[in-house]
């Protein structure tokens, strides 16, 4: 993985046909899509249960690119290990997941991987302060963890351009995750996001044996953003 700012389009295949990961995969990539963003919910730090670290396994060599596998669960620790092992190129953990996030980013980037950083839309952009220097990625929720198709929050884009102005010229990507589309990717773009989550953007109007629809969905969110950057 090398470093820069162009705008990355990362579906995320919790809006994917559950029985069809591997092929969902290698339709989106085929389409367009930079990373491949895989949502790992547990049922108790968010509402909503999805899949572990065997079904990132398994879908791993279906993925030529980056598989960016956004973690809400809690407790994290224990689960990095099995994660990184099922081929995960970027780990990103929640901040408000527990109370030693510096360790826990630590033990992402000992276990091989690259750290990513998410945080919800409650948590102030200061509380991150003092982990700049050991992420690669800090993911910024624009709406709250748990399930696709919800609506953008906008007070969240403010966030983004004070997050920038923290980063500096560190390499740390900004990914914005959660209700991005055609008409929210100018608004994180401009701020200073690189990497766009989309779920339902990108599969709307598609499906594994129609796939067009998803090159039609990442041409168009990404054309939008790149105008705004
Ligand atoms: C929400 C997930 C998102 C979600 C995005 O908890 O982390 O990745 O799938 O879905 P959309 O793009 O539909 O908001
Ligand atoms: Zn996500």
């Amino acid at each position: 993985m090398t470093f820069d700012r162009q705008i990355k389009i990362a579906p995320s295949i919790l809006a994917a046909d559950f029985a069809n990961f591997g092929a969902e995969c290698r339709a989106i990539e085929a389409e367009g899509a930079d990373w491949v963003h895989v949502d790992v919910m547990d049922g108790h730090f968010v509402p909503n249960i999805t899949f572990g670290p065997a079904t990132c396994a398994a879908i791993r060599p279906h993925i030529k690119g980056v598989m960016d596998v956004h973690l809400m669960i809690a407790p994290v620790d224990s689960y990095i290990e099995a994660f990184a092992d099922a081929g995960a190129d970027v780990i990103s953990a929640h901040l408000e997941a527990g109370p030693h996030i510096h360790r826990t980013l630590q033990a992402i980037r000992g276990a091989g991987a690259k750290a990513g950083l998410a945080i919800n839309p409650g948590t102030p952009v200061e509380a991150v302060a003092y982990l700049l220097d050991m992420v690669d990625l800090i993911c910024v929720m624009t709406v709250n963890p748990g399930f696709g198709g919800q609506k953008f929050i906008h007070s969240q884009v403010d966030k983004v351009a004070r997050l920038r102005a923290m980063i500096g010229d560190r390499p740390v990507h900004i990914e914005i995750d959660g209700g991005v589309t055609v008409e929210t990717a100018p608004l994180v773009a401009a701020a200073g996001a690189d990497v766009l989550v989309a779920g339902s953007a990108v599969f709307k109007g598609g499906s594994v044996s129609n796939t067009a629809p998803y090159g039609a969905n990442i041409a168009a969110i990404r054309a939008a953003a790149k105008a705004a950057q």
